[in-house]
């Protein structure tokens, strides 16, 4: 078992992992983080080796404060020092040119870093104690469901890492956003825990990018994303699941109808709260993964708010690639 409690010994010893190049995983108010230090890209390899990760995919570095964006990033533009003002600490990540101390194995050879400042203790802890920037990609293996608790990393990679610091489970339970600063107007690249709205409040008008995943770097690669192992399709909520004979079904949805004729209801939030609904969609979807069914329908979700992210990640898990 590699799950700790965050006490003050056990993040000074998950400290000194990373300092030694080692990876520790640890709680962030978005999901589950697989860090090294930023610094050391033989100890980053770790992370690509443990997710099985292709290279093509660049990591985000985390920092413990706005004051170390500096070491990182040779360009802090003014419209992204106001975006830090407003949303940092918390689930937003900022792309900005990078400073050569970051190897091109963290960036997938662009001349930009991927940067955040997480808004939870155990991640704060871990940042200070180490003293170093951390790249962390979410802790699991390529492709597959994001951790929201110590214990989807622990069954997904615990054998592959020494410490995983317990944080309870994510607040959030979606990735941060990725909004790229490096252009005018700024362009979001991934939906995620702070929402269009809000960034528009404070930044003007943003475009939507081509996140860097989605780029055709070989054709089918990635649209598949955050998926369990079984299948999985979205309809809409005014749908009736259909079910053919002998099939196993699941079901994830929100309010409290369980009136449908399924094997699992998971409803992931029982008042049609969007925040409560991306806080619990992991954690429901790993449960459905592990009942062994033959399908899951997932009910579609308002494309509003922290709900766009909701939806982007249900997309990503409806395609199958094998
Ligand atoms: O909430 C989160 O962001 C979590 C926690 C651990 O902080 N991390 C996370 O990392 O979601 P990951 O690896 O699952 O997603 C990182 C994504 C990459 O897939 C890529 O799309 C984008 O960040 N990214 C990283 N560096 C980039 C860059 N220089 N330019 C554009 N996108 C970048
Ligand atoms: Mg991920």
């Amino acid at each position: 078992m590699a799950i700790f409690e965050p006490t003050k010994e056990n993040i000074s010893k998950a400290a000194e992992h990373i300092q030694n190049g080692n990876l520790v995983s640890f709680a962030t108010e978005t999901v589950y983080g697989l860090g090294a230090n930023a610094l050391d890209p033989t100890a980053c390899e770790k992370i690509f080796i443990a997710k099985e990760r292709p290279h093509y995919d660049p990591l985000i570095v985390h920092v413990a404060d706005v004051s170390m964006v500096s070491l990182v990033a040779a360009k802090f533009p003014e419209k992204a020092q106001q975006a830090a003002e407003a949303f940092w600490p918390g689930s937003l990540t900022m792309v900005l040119p990078k400073k050569d101390v970051i190897s091109d194995s963290i960036t997938a050879n662009m001349p930009t870093v991927a940067v955040r400042v997480p808004d939870h203790p155990v991640a704060k802890a871990l940042l200070e104690a180490s003293e170093r920037p951390v790249a962390a990609p979410s802790a699991n293996p390529f492709g597959y469901l994001s951790p929201t608790t110590a214990l989807h990393v622990e069954e997904q990679l615990g054998e592959k890492i020494p410490m995983i610091l317990d944080g309870g489970e994510c607040d959030c339970g979606v990735e941060s956003t990725i909004v790229d600063f490096t252009v005018e107007p700024p362009q979001l690249l991934r939906f995620g825990g702070i929402s269009k709205e809000q960034l528009e409040e404070v930044l003007g008008s943003i475009d939507l990018g081509k996140p860097v995943l989605e780029r055709p770097l070989a054709p089918g690669q990635l649209a598949s994303h955050y998926s369990p192992n079984t299948r999985l399709e979205i309809i809409s909520p005014d749908d009736v699941p259909l079910i053919e004979a002998g099939q196993k079904v699941g079901l994830l949805t929100s309010g409290k109808d369980a009136s449908f004729k399924v094997d699992m209801i998971e409803s992931v939030s029982v008042d049609n709260d969007l925040e409560e609904a991306a806080h619990n969609l992991f954690s429901a979807l790993h449960r459905l993964d592990d009942a062994k069914l033959d399908l899951i329908y997932a009910h579609s979700f308002p494309e509003e708010g922290i709900g766009r992210a909701i939806m982007d990640r249900l997309r990503k898990a409806a395609i199958k690639l094998k």
